[in-house]
């Protein structure tokens, strides 16, 4: 964990913003040193049912960003969601910044380019993205120096972002109540998942953690940051000393039991482009079901 470069004299400004459709938060992560900022885990709607999409959530961003006149450098995706839709690219065309994803987006390509029957002209080596990060990676955003952590488990391709004091973990970990994400998708595996979670609770006390997903357990309200300090004392399924084996059996007794994200058909196919929606050999917009493909 050391060779981490961490930095917790920075504090960028965090701004939240939750969809209420797919429980995930995006944010707006500002340098307070100037007017750069960068947006994570944006959300583009879709109602599946109807074939309709939809960018109220990206557009609330676009306001923001557009209202308080920032600069939009990075737009960040944790992992290749299952089950929401990422704007990435809607907003990429509105207010420009770079689209990053680990760089093991390759290996989820390949995976989901078969379950799909994509063909050739679908490339499986991350060029959809304009920067694939690798353990450690760093970047800027404004003068704040950002890093990413590989964190596969969830899926092959997490990394979790530490931007100064803050960490956007995406689904590596949940709230303390809330425990931490399936990994039974195809790539996953819950001892891996066990070890990168280990990696965050490795990070100071002190860092905040941003969750991407709250579900609000027990009827509580949404919430979406904790700390290192909370997650290593609290977590219900890693916190106080659970060990790799306790937490691989319980996860996986428990992935048994899970369905199938409400979204995941269309959430692939869209987040395995970079959020662009694939098109028919007409060049219109179209979506595929593989029957007992997943
Ligand atoms: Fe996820």
């Amino acid at each position: 964990m050391s060779d981490y470069p961490v930095r917790m004299d920075i504090h960028p400004e965090v701004q939240a913003f939750f969809d209420e459709g797919t429980n995930t938060i995006s944010y707006i992560v500002r340098d307070p040193t100037s007017n750069a900022c960068a947006i994570v885990d944006s959300v583009m709607d879709i109602d599946y049912a109807a074939g309709r999409i939809m960018h109220d959530h990206a557009d609330e961003l676009i306001r923001q960003v557009g209202a308080d006149n920032l600069d939009l450098q990075w737009i960040i995706e944790t992992h290749v969601h299952a089950d929401h839709l990422s704007a990435a690219p809607y907003i990429q065309e509105r207010l420009g910044g770079k689209i990053g994803i680990g760089a093991n987006i390759q290996v989820v390509q390949n995976t989901f380019g078969k379950v799909f029957n994509e063909g050739t002209e679908f490339s499986r080596d991350g060029s959809q993205f304009d920067r694939l990060f690798e353990d450690g990676d760093s970047y800027m955003i404004g003068n704040m120096p950002a890093f990413a952590i590989f964190t596969p488990g969830h899926t092959p391709a997490c990394m979790v972002h530490v931007v100064g004091d803050a960490a956007f973990v995406g689904d590596t970990l949940f709230m303390p109540d809330g425990g931490s994400a399936r990994a039974d998708f195809p790539g996953g595996d819950a001892a891996t998942l066990y070890d990168s979670i280990q990696k965050v609770l490795s990070l100071p006390d002190q860092m905040r953690l941003f969750m991407c997903h709250d579900y609000a357990p027990n009827g509580r309200a949404i919430r979406w940051e904790s700390t290192v300090a909370d997650e290593k004392a609290h977590n219900i399924h890693v916190g106080g000393g659970k060990t790799k084996d306790e937490f691989v059996k319980f996860r996986t007794e428990r992935d048994a039991t899970l369905g199938m994200p409400r979204l995941i058909i269309p959430s692939l196919q869209v987040n395995m482009r970079a959020g662009e929606v694939p098109t028919d050999k007409d060049g219109r917009p179209m979506l595929k079901v593989p029957i007992n493909g997943l």
